[in-house]
């Protein structure tokens, strides 16, 4: 445990600190940027909350498109779990995204299963296209069901906590991307 912000104690060690994080989320926003422009209605960007819910607040603030902003919840880990369920939750989502360009937006792809889940979702009610930003990539053994069309980082095959990503529901306020060592968890 080393001091954190405001003096609450943050676990592991820095992996991304936050400013290489904006640095990346600001070319990120010119990739996209790019990609969008020429897009006549509004883009509907879909944070997949809560683990996105940093990412997406900064990322936005920096575009310059005409876009709206419309979060869905997902969850695959219970509690305390460092992997995946493989079963993806989704709340409720009464967006209608009939004839819509969707960007989703996630923390991390590691599996793929929560992006896969959540594009199936939007493309059953109709939406027109379905792309997706993820800040973080992990670099698995076997590659994510499906692949991300914007990354920020690619991350080992740990488990990392901050900037949205939680570990049982904490410690996602923490600017810098950390790795979580055994030590730290429940
Ligand atoms: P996937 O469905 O396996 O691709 O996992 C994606 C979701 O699992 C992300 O939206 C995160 O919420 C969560 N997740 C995956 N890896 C990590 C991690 O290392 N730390 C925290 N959450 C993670
Ligand atoms: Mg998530």
């Amino acid at each position: 445990m080393v001091a954190g912000v405001g003096g609450v104690s943050a676990p592991g060690r820095v992996l991304i600190d936050r400013r290489r994080i904006a640095g990346r989320v600001d070319a990120m926003a010119s990739e996209i940027e790019r990609e969008y422009k020429s897009c006549r209605d509004a883009v509907l960007f879909v944070p997949v909350l809560d683990g996105a819910l940093l990412f997406a607040a900064d990322l936005i603030r920096r575009l310059s498109l005409p876009l709206q902003l419309a979060g869905l919840a997902a969850s695959s880990y219970p509690g305390a779990a460092t992997t995946s369920t493989g079963q993806v939750e989704l709340g409720l989502f009464r967006v209608d995204v009939q004839g819509r360009r969707v960007l989703l937006l996630d923390d991390i792809l590691d599996t793929g299963q929560t992006l896969a889940t959540v594009k199936e979702a939007l493309r059953q009610r109709g939406a027109l296209e379905v792309r997706s930003a993820v800040l973080l990539r992990k670099q698995r053994e076997t590659p994510p069901v499906v692949e991300a069309d914007f990354v920020g980082f690619e991350v080992p095959d740990c488990f990392v906590i901050g900037y949205g990503l939680d570990h049982d529901g904490r410690y996602r306020e923490l600017p810098d991307v950390r790795v979580l060592d055994q030590d730290n968890m429940i």
